[in-house]
């Protein structure tokens, strides 16, 4: 089949993943332009892509700038836009728009609504109750909290709403556990959930990330990403401190199991429900010792994943994305094409992230990890008045190597990695480093 291709084209956002949409989307045949809104002077430098202010919540604005740059496909990539409704806004307009409406992005924006959408699709997720806000419910939470724990359970704890991948806190102990209520309960509107009360898993995690067209899911390169920000595993969550792709221990016959078990069912019922999902379906996943679990659903391409896995990727997206904004992808192959090697990542972050990040500090040394190879995706940077960067948000940058196996990509990602730096920064030197067994694979 031949895929009409989008020539010029809207991508909504400013951080790494879309850096790398927009680096991906420039590079294939018949595109001429990229815009990305508001974007940054770090995506700026990409060839063919130009940056926009724009507004990125408003509706009306992404609108505007779509017709006034002729746009043939727009590509949201953050979660705040989509749970804004800015792709209702699109379509509302007539101009085609990859990501789902406001009413799909609950898959995301609401872990309590993810939960139900699960149940119904009969999609297996950790036990879990969701508690609306208020003292009211600090009773009923604890309840629940320790019937968890007689059953031998660990507990975690997540806000309900859009976090960035920071409302999640995987307690060690009942009484931390209930110590931590309060944070997540007073306060809180009394007339909508708050916080979703888990079973804790264990097991590898991966990031099963499928494009849909509110029917079909063509999977793309799985990836892993390191949530925590210390090596070892340790300390806070973030939102991704490192990724990498393939898995040694995820085939392509178990992410067709995962796209026959987690993705077309949460489709199908979302499109039962009249909110067909058209965008990208991020399937985290932990790969338990009774098989894939589905930790969440997110209703956008991972971040620091898609740098990982946009580089492997074998075939255009820039036409796929547009067949899916028309209800229209072809149905195979359900697992896209790769390029041959693999890819490792590694998140450079400001000081006092995943807090306060401290901004205004000059960045040493991307020119050196450029032209030693690797790509260098710009997250929370600035331009600085002498032509170079400086730190100007959380995440600051990610460092991608490529390599024939993951130990070369990842030798390649720690030579850019150190490279690179400024006071205070923070960042994983275990990224890639350790290879869960084969034997915890999805199977
Ligand atoms: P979420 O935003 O729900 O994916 O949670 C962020 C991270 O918290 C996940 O990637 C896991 O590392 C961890 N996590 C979430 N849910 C669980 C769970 N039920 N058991 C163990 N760890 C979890
Ligand atoms: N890296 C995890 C996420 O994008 O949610």
């Amino acid at each position: 089949m031949t895929l009409d291709v989008p020539r010029r084209i809207l991508v909504i956002g400013s951080g790494g993943r879309e850096h790398a949409l927009a680096w991906k989307l420039a590079a294939e045949a018949s595109v001429e332009q990229v815009v990305v809104a508001p974007g940054s002077a770090g995506i700026a430098g990409t060839p063919g892509v130009r940056c926009m202010p724009v507004n990125a919540l408003s509706g009306a604005s992404v609108v505007a700038l779509a017709r006034a740059e002729s746009i043939e496909l727009v590509v949201i990539g953050p979660e705040a836009p989509l749970a804004a409704g800015v792709a209702d806004a699109l379509e509302a307009a007539g101009v085609p728009v990859f990501g789902p409406d406001a009413s799909a992005a609950r898959l995301e924006s609401s872990k309590s609504f993810c939960h139900e959408i699960a149940e119904a699709a009969g999609v297996r997720m950790a036990r879990a109750r969701s508690f609306a806000g208020g003292a009211e419910s600090l009773a009923a939470a604890g309840a629940f909290a320790q019937e968890l724990a007689a059953s031998g359970a660990g507990i975690v704890l997540k806000a309900d709403g859009l976090a960035g991948g920071k409302g999640v806190v995987v307690t060690e102990s009942l009484d931390e556990a209930l110590g931590l209520l309060p944070s997540f309960l007073t306060d809180r509107p009394t007339d909508r959930p708050a916080l979703v009360v888990e079973e804790r898993l264990t097991g590898a995690e991966a990031s099963v990330i499928a494009l849909c067209d509110g029917k079909i899911a063509l999977a793309l390169p799985v990836a892993r990403d390191h949530k925590r920000l210390r090596d070892g595993d340790a300390g806070p969550n973030t939102g991704g401190m490192g990724a990498y792709s393939p898995l040694p221990d995820v085939s392509d016959a178990d992410v067709l199991q995962v796209l026959a078990s987690v993705h077309r069912p949460i489709l199908a019922e979302m499109a039962r429900r009249g909110m067909p999902f058209r965008g990208f379906l991020y399937a985290g996943l932990m790969l338990t010792a009774e098989g894939p679990a589905l930790l969440e659903i997110n209703a956008r391409l991972g971040d620091p994943e898609t740098q990982v896995i946009l580089p492997r990727l074998g075939v255009a997206l820039s036409p796929l994305l547009l067949a899916a904004a028309r209800s229209a992808l072809p149905r195979a192959p359900e697992v896209l094409p790769v390029l041959d090697g693999a890819a490792v990542g590694i998140v450079l972050a400001a000081d006092g992230y995943p807090g306060d990040p401290h901004k205004g500090d000059a960045i040493d040394g991307i020119e050196t990890a450029l032209a030693d190879g690797a790509l260098v995706f710009h997250a929370g940077t600035a331009a600085a008045p002498d032509g170079g960067f400086t730190v100007n948000g959380g995440r600051v940058l990610a460092l991608v190597g490529r390599g024939g196996d993951i130990a070369s990509a990842r030798a390649a990602a720690e030579r850019a990695a150190d490279a690179v730096g400024w006071p205070g920064m923070q960042r994983r030197h275990d990224i890639a480093a350790q290879m869960p067994p084969a034997a915890g694979a999805a199977s």
